[in-house]
């Protein structure tokens, strides 16, 4: 069997790494895996059936009756299923974010989703960006990102995206979310965000889009020759 290449970009939300991870996917020919938005799915279930998602026992008893699929629309855009249903949309709405996050510092949780990772990276060759890829899911992987720019920025292009879409939005508020978020994600037990030591560090706080890409497109090649 033919070993594939992986790439792990991780970061706190906001950073940019579900639209660079894809471009840089595209650029690769390889495979995107956006593990966030298994881990949203999670949460609107939790939230849909109207389960605390800091109740580790209740979140808990939904996994074996969840079914997460997942598969790619022409565009090459990762879509997600929830028992059947395309709910790639109605992860994205800003409540989920708060569920996500809840039910992403369960273990139990956590257990339920590395392996289905894992299997991703082993059958294809992928870009997979997330919160514990180089630590956790992929400590082999082939190249590892640690992308992240400052809270203000991360709040900043949040407010643009929300309001591009039409949807109300407080930039106070989604500043604040971006430093809650940050707490949550670095502080829990299992898998907290952390930059891993072979991790090469990029800070997006002063690049735009196309300059970000560019300088993962020369981490990357940079890394695949060494
Ligand atoms: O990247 P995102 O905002 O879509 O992620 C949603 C939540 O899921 C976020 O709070 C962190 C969590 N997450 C995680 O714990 N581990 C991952 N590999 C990916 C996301």
């Amino acid at each position: 069997m033919t070993k594939h290449r992986s790439i792990a970009i991780d970061g706190p939300s906001g950073a940019g790494k579900s639209t660079l991870a894809r471009a840089l996917a595209k650029g690769l020919g390889y495979l995107y895996v956006d593990t966030g938005a298994i881990y949203r799915t999670v949460g609107l279930q939790a939230c849909r059936t109207g389960v605390d998602p800091e109740n580790s026992e209740a979140v808990t008893a939904l996994l074996p009756n969840l079914e997460i699929g997942m598969g790619y629309g022409e565009d090459g855009v990762q879509r997600m299923y929830l028992n059947g249903e395309d709910v790639s949309q109605a992860i994205r709405q800003h409540e989920i974010s708060r569920y996500a996050s809840c039910v992403s510092a369960l273990p139990a949780v956590r257990a339920f989703l590395l392996d289905r990772q894992r299997k991703l990276a082993e059958e294809h060759d992928v870009v997979m960006d997330g919160r514990d890829i180089g630590t956790v899911v992929l400590p082999q992987a082939d190249v590892k990102i640690f992308l992240t720019a400052a809270p203000e920025a991360r709040a900043r292009r949040r407010w643009l995206e929300l309001r591009e879409r039409g949807e109300e939005a407080d930039y106070d508020t989604i500043l604040q979310d971006v430093k809650d978020r940050d707490e949550k994600d670095t502080h829990r037990a299992t898998a907290p965000l952390r930059q891993a030591e072979d991790a090469v560090l990029a800070d997006t706080t002063e690049l735009d889009l196309d300059q970000s890409l560019a300088l993962l497109m020369n981490i990357v090649k940079e890394r695949l020759q060494a």
